[in-house]
């Protein structure tokens, strides 16, 4: 339940990666935290590794049952929702199983939709609090169906900032480029060709991520490496951006000699 003193702060993929970091600096600022993940052991293990005050909620968001409790979760009263929780295929789509895809597609965006429908109606009636959607800079492109799925995100949390904001309510769409995590690991994708330079550390982005959403922006792409990826998406003729990313998808994320961790 809410505290009138204390915000609360509920996490999707609150256990790992950009959600953990999330965790870190929401409890540094005084924040009571929900955190919600698919791995309860993780989630336990990591709810007890810092000083926070934690409610934790094991569910895996693509299985139906689960997903309707944080939606009632989200009822009962957050006052910042983090919808974060997602990940990615290593192959194209055609190699990838439909069963796969609709996970991926449901957690990206019917969760988020839903995440947000339980949520913004009370912060708006309150006028406070807001929401984080995860996107990312490939949302910008068309690059894939995880791409398709983030521009979803983007476009969706663009026009959720609209109606939120008369109430003082903001809905921020976070777009990383590469960042250090468990993500491409758990994906099982080469990242070995990208360059030192491209990447982010997850307590940096998340350090933007916050600065911009205080600040009421919609849209918050940290680090200019990444704001100039995004700006070519508006600058280059649709024609050359599909040319480049015909030469480089197939290299950047080939599958590892590895087997990858088992998704749905
Ligand atoms: N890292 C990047 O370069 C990057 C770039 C752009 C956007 N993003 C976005 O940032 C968000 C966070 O990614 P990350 O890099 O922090 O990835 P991560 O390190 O893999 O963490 C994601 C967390 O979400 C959890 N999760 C996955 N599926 C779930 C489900 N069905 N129900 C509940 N929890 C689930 C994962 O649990 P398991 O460990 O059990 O899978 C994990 O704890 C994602 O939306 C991603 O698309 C990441």
């Amino acid at each position: 339940m809410q505290s009138p003193s204390r915000p609360t702060a509920l996490i999707t993929g609150g256990a790992a990666g950009i959600g953990a970091s999330f965790a870190r600096a929401l409890a540094r600022d005084g924040y009571r935290l929900v955190l919600v993940d698919r791995n309860g052991e993780g989630l336990q293990r990591f709810a007890g590794s810092f000083d926070a005050d934690t409610e934790v909620v094991t569910a895996d968001l693509t299985v139906e049952g689960d997903l309707a409790r944080v939606e009632q979760r989200c009822r009962e009263g957050v006052d910042l929702l983090v919808n974060n929780a997602g990940f990615g295929h290593p192959t194209e789509f055609l190699s990838t199983s439909a069963v796969a895809e609709l996970a991926m597609s449901k957690l990206h965006m019917d969760v988020v939709l839903r995440l947000t429908l339980a949520a913004l109606p009370g912060m708006i009636e309150r006028g406070r609090g807001g929401i984080i959607n995860l996107g990312s800079v490939l949302g910008f492109f068309p690059s894939s169906t995880y791409s398709a799925s983030k521009a979803w995100v983007i476009n969706f949390s663009q026009s959720a900032f609209t109606k939120a904001r008369p109430s003082g309510v903001t809905v921020t769409v976070l777009c990383p480029g590469f960042t250090r995590t468990e993500f491409h690991d758990s994906a099982g994708m080469n990242m070995t060709k990208i360059p030192g330079f491209l990447w982010l550390e997850a307590d940096a982005l998340v350090k933007a991520a916050l600065s911009d959403w205080r600040q009421g922006k919609a849209v918050s792409i940290p680090g200019w490496r990444n704001k100039t990826i995004a700006a070519l998406s508006r600058l280059l003729p649709m024609r050359l951006i599909l040319r480049i990313h015909a030469g480089t998808g197939k290299h950047s994320l080939a599958v590892r000699e590895r087997t990858p961790v088992t998704r749905p």
